[in-house]
């Protein structure tokens, strides 16, 4: 079967940029409208996914989701748990897709399994895919590659619309993959009525404005080549964050080893006292993430139990904030919103 792809030779050239992994940093504004085009209706502030047109009946029997992944899009997954879990109030397991087949996972017709891949090639992730149909699951691929083999061979498939994505590590479709969770997890609450109407519209209005604040933020990186240049010679680094903050501190970890060939952790910041705590000594840049609220005075005060070992503590939190100022070396502010919305934009220092 002939698919049109409509991806043209510039979005595969670097336009300018010195490679490809900054270009598709700077894409993200663009590549989130596309994400959310056809599927965020502005005006009523609801989410409709026409390419499932899922029904409340539909989703009864659901009783467990699974999502397998590999790298980065693994972490994009461990995101989509808690806005599944939260939104649509349906226990999730993450897995890595290597894992996940040699486990006997206890997976069957109640489950949905949601595989995650940019390129939709990655055998593992294939792997998996096909060990839970042969399970009974039913299977929902998000990918970005029209055509691919996760789109053709999962029942139903959700597209990021990143366009391509040429650099190996990967940005906008991360982001891209984040929101589509996000959106998939407001769906689903909606029908199955775990998301109340008015608060459900009070989140897609803060997607919104997302590509705005991106655009804002991309505009803006002296403090971040500082930064770079200050602590680019550094040996290991640690990144921090609690519920959301860690989901994003795993992917930032990740780019920091994969880009700069720097030793890099990511640990739930209330974790590290149980042993981890004797690495973190004078010097060490230590990252911590600080946008969601409900856990926000103990990310705090584990921000000033590193400090107390003479760590350089970068925190990452929002305009406004008053108080990381007072105890981190250094802070990145991002723009205000929602804590659901909050990794769209936390990543982005990271990348
Ligand atoms: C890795 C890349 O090799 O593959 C990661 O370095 C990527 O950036 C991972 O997330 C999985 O790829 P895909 O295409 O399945 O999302």
């Amino acid at each position: 079967k002939v698919f049109e792809v409509n991806w043209d030779a510039e979005a595969a050239e670097k336009g300018g940029f010195e490679h490809f992994m900054l270009k598709e940093i700077y894409e993200q504004p663009k590549a989130m409208r596309d994400t959310m085009t056809g599927r965020v209706n502005a005006e009523e502030k609801t989410i409709n996914f026409p390419e499932l047109n899922w029904t409340a009946e539909e989703l009864q029997g659901i009783n467990k989701i699974f999502i397998v992944a590999c790298g980065t899009a693994y972490h994009a997954g461990i995101v989509g748990k808690y806005y599944l879990e939260q939104l649509a109030r349906i226990p999730v397991e993450v897995d890595i897709a290597s894992e996940f087949r040699y486990r006997s996972p206890l997976i069957d017709g109640n489950s949905l399994c949601i595989v995650i891949s940019q390129s939709g090639e990655t055998s593992d992730t294939l792997a998996a895919l096909r060990e839970a149909k042969r399970l009974g699951a039913r299977t929902v691929g998000v990918t970005n590659v029209v055509g691919s083999s996760v789109a053709r061979e999962a029942d139903q498939v959700i597209y990021t619309y990143a366009g391509p994505e040429i650099a190996v590590a990967s940005t906008k479709a991360y982001t891209t993959q984040l929101l589509a969770m996000f959106m998939f997890a407001i769906y689903v609450g909606r029908l199955r009525n775990t998301l109340d109407e008015a608060y459900s519209q009070e989140l897609v209005a803060g997607l919104a404005s997302i590509p705005e604040q991106i655009h804002v933020m991309l505009e803006d990186v002296d403090q971040i080549k500082v930064f770079a240049r200050e602590y680019g010679s550094c040996e290991d680094a640690f990144f921090l964050g609690r519920s959301l903050d860690y989901a994003v501190a795993l992917e930032g970890a990740l780019k920091l080893k994969e880009i700069s060939y720097i030793h890099a952790e990511a640990y739930a910041a209330g974790e590290l006292k149980h042993g981890t705590l004797a690495l973190i000594v004078s010097g060490v840049p230590v990252i911590v993430l600080a946008t969601q609220e409900d856990v926000y005075d103990k990310t705090v005060s584990n921000l000033q139990e590193v400090k107390a070992r003479e760590a350089v503590v970068i925190a990452i939190g929002f305009e406004g904030d008053t108080v990381l100022a007072n105890h981190a070396n250094h802070v990145i502010y991002i723009p205000r919103t929602g804590k659901y919305h909050a990794p769209l934009l936390a990543v982005l220092p990271l990348q």
